[in-house]
C-alpha cells in the first residue's frame, strides 16, 4: 500500500533533480521530491558551486581593495578582513537559493518528501516511513568527496570542499591535494584571504581536463599571485594532531619520499556517484566500473520506469548539466523530445583570471586525428582588458580545417565565465569561424577577444 501516489517521484533536489522536478510539474505532470538534507539545492546551492562562489567573490573584493584599487587611482585606508561577515554573506546567499528552489516548489506545486528515500519495488519508494509509488522514479542523488587512501576526512584539519568554506580561521599553510577545480578555486579563495597554499597535483600539470594551453597558463598566472604547485607529486600518508597535519609526499613515478607540514589539508581528487542507501540491489539497478548509475541515450537504466541524471550518471560533474538533463528528461516523460547536446557543455573555472572552456580541447583534436585550425587572441591587445587592468590570458577558437565549423574555444581572462556564453550558443548553432568573425561585437568588451580569435583561425586578425 502506498501513502500517495504520483506520475514522478524525484530523489534529490541538486541542479538536476529540482530542475526535472519543476518541467515534469509545468509538464502537467504530479512531482513529487524526496530530499534528506534540511534544505533543498543538493550540493551545488548548500556546499558547491553557490558558496564557494559567494566566498570567490568576496575575497576577490577583498584583495582588489587590499592590492589592486590603488593602481586606479583609488586610495583606501588600511584594508581588513572581517571572516565572521564574509562567512555571514555566504550563508545569506545560500539561505537566499535554497529558500527559492522551496518556493518554486510551491509554486509549482511539487511535493517535498522529506527524508532518504529508499527503493522497495522498482515503482516504489519509501521515506521516512511512508510508501510511495510513482509511474517513473528519477534517481538525481548526486555525489560525494572521492577517498584518498591514507588521508581520512576529519572535517576538522584534514577537510573536504564542505569544511573548506567553514575553517574558523585563515589558516597559516593550506595544502590542497589535487590541482582541479575545487582546489583551485577553494584555494585561491584562501591564498586571497592570507593564507599560504601549496598544490599538491599527483599529475604533470593541473586542470587535466582543460586545454593544455589554459593550463599551463593558469599555472603560471596563479604561480604569480603567490600559489605555489608540487606536480608529478602523490600524498601517501597525512597525521592530522590538534595543532595540524604532516603530510607525506612522494614523486609520482617514485623517488625519496618527502614531508610538508600543514595546518590544514584540503583533499580535492574529484568526486564520486552516490549510490549507496537508495536499495538499487533490491531492484537490480545496474552500475558501470566507475559505480555511475548506468543509462541509455534517454536518461533510462536497466529497469522499468527509473531513469536518472546528474553526477550519479556518465559525464562532467557540473550543475548546467545536470540541469540540462534533468529538463531533457522531464520532456521526455511528457511525450516531448528532450535532448542535451554534450558537444556544448561549456566549464568553467571561477578563479582570477577564470577559465573556461566549451568543446574540443587541441589535444582531444589530435587524439582524434581530426584536422583543424587554431586562432589565438591575446587580452594584451584588448582595449577594454586593458582599461580594467586585465591584460592577463587569450582566446583560442580551434575550428575544422575543411568546414571552418567551430570545434572548440577556450578562454583564459577576466570574465572568461560569462563570455564563454557566445562561445557554447555559438557551437549549439553549428556556426563557423567565419560567423563568429563577422558577428558584430560591441566595442570595447571583452567578447571583442572572441571575434579577434575567429579572425585569426583565418589569419586575419585586426588588432594584433
Ligand atoms: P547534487 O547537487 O549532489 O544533489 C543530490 C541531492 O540528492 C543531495 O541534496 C542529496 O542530499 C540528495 N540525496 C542523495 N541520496 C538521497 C536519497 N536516498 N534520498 C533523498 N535525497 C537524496 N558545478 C558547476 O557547474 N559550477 C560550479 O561552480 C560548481 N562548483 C562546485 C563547488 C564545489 C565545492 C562542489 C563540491 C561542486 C561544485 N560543482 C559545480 C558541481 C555541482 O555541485 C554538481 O555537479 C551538481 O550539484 C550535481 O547536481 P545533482 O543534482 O546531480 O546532485
Ligand atoms: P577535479 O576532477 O576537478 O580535480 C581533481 C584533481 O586531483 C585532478 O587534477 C587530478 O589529477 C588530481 N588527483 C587525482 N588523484 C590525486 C592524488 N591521489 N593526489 C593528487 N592529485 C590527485 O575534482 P575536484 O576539484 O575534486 O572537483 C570535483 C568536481 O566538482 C569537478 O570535477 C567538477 O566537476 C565539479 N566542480 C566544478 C566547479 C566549477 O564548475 N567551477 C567547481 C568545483 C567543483
Amino acid at each position: 500500500m502506498s501513502d500517495a501516489t504520483y506520475d514522478v517521484i524525484v530523489i534529490g533536489s541538486g541542479p538536476g533533480g529540482y530542475v526535472c522536478a519543476i518541467r515534469c510539474a509545468q509538464l502537467g505532470l504530479k512531482t513529487a521530491c524526496v530530499e534528506g538534507r534540511e534544505t533543498l539545492g543538493g550540493t551545488c546551492l548548500n556546499v558547491g558551486c553557490i558558496p564557494s562562489k559567494a566566498m570567490l567573490y568576496a575575497s576577490e573584493k577583498y584583495e582588489e581593495a587590499r592590492d589592486h584599487l590603488g593602481a586606479f587611482g583609488v586610495k583606501v585606508g588600511k584594508v581588513d578582513l572581517d571572516l565572521k561577515a564574509l562567512m555571514a554573506h555566504k550563508d545569506g546567499v545560500v539561505k537566499a537559493n535554497t529558500g527559492g528552489v522551496e518556493f518554486l516548489f510551491k509554486k509549482n506545486k511539487i511535493d517535498w518528501l522529506k527524508g532518504w528515500a529508499k527503493f522497495t519495488a522498482k515503482d516504489m519508494v519509501e521515506v521516512a516511513g511512508k510508501s510511495y509509488k510513482a509511474k517513473n522514479i528519477i534517481i538525481a542523488s548526486g555525489s560525494d568527496v572521492a577517498p584518498l587512501k591514507g588521508v581520512e576526512v576529519d572535517e576538522d584539519r584534514i577537510v573536504s570542499s564542505t569544511g573548506a568554506l567553514a575553517l574558523p580561521g585563515v589558516p597559516k599553510h593550506l595544502v590542497v591535494i589535487g590541482g582541479g577545480y575545487i582546489g583551485l578555486e577553494m584555494g585561491s579563495v584562501w591564498r586571497r584571504l592570507g593564507a599560504e597554499v601549496t598544490v599538491v597535483e599527483f599529475l604533470d600539470r593541473i586542470l587535466p581536463g582543460m586545454d593544455g594551453e589554459i593550463s599551463k597558463q593558469m599555472q603560471r598566472t596563479l604561480g604569480k599571485s603567490g600559489m605555489k604547485f608540487k606536480l608529478a607529486t602523490k600524498v601517501t600518508g597525512a597525521k592530522a594532531s590538534k595543532k595540524g597535519v604532516s603530510l607525506t609526499l612522494e614523486p609520482a613515478r617514485g623517488g625519496d619520499s618527502e614531508t610538508l607540514e600543514a595546518d590544514y589539508v584540503l583533499l580535492a581528487i574529484g568526486r564520486k556517484p552516490r549510490t549507496e542507501g537508495l536499495g538499487l540491489e533490491a531492484i537490480g539497478v545496474e552500475l558501470d566500473e566507475r559505480g555511475r548509475i548506468k543509462t541509455d541515450g534517454h536518461f533510462a537504466t536497466n529497469v522499468d520506469g527509473v531513469y536518472a541524471i546528474g553526477d550519479v550518471i556518465v559525464g562532467p560533474m557540473l550543475a548546467h548539466k545536470a540541469e540540462e538533463e534533468g529538463v531533457a528528461l522531464a520532456e521526455s516523460l511528457a511525450g516531448q523530445k528532450g535532448h542535451v547536446n554534450y558537444e556544448a557543455i561549456p566549464g568553467v573555472v571561477y578563479t582570477w583570471p577564470e577559465a573556461a572552456s566549451v568543446g574540443k580541447t587541441e589535444e582531444q583534436l589530435k587524439e582524434e586525428g581530426r584536422e583543424y585550425k587554431s586562432g589565438k587572441f591575446p587580452f594584451t591587445a584588448n582595449g577594454r582588458a586593458r582599461a580594467m587592468n586585465a591584460t592577463d590570458g587569450f582566446v583560442k577558437v580551434l575550428a575544422d580545417k575543411k568546414t571552418d565549423r567551430v570545434l572548440g574555444i577556450h578562454i583564459m581572462g577576466a570574465e572568461a565565465g560569462t563570455m564563454i556564453a557566445e562561445c557554447a550558443m555559438a557551437m549549439e548553432f553549428g556556426a563557423s569561424a567565419e560567423d563568429i568573425a563577422r558577428t558584430c561585437h560591441a566595442h570595447p568588451t571583452l567578447n571583442e577577444a572572441v571575434k579577434e580569435a575567429a579572425l585569426a583561425v583565418d589569419g586575419r586578425p585586426l588588432h594584433i
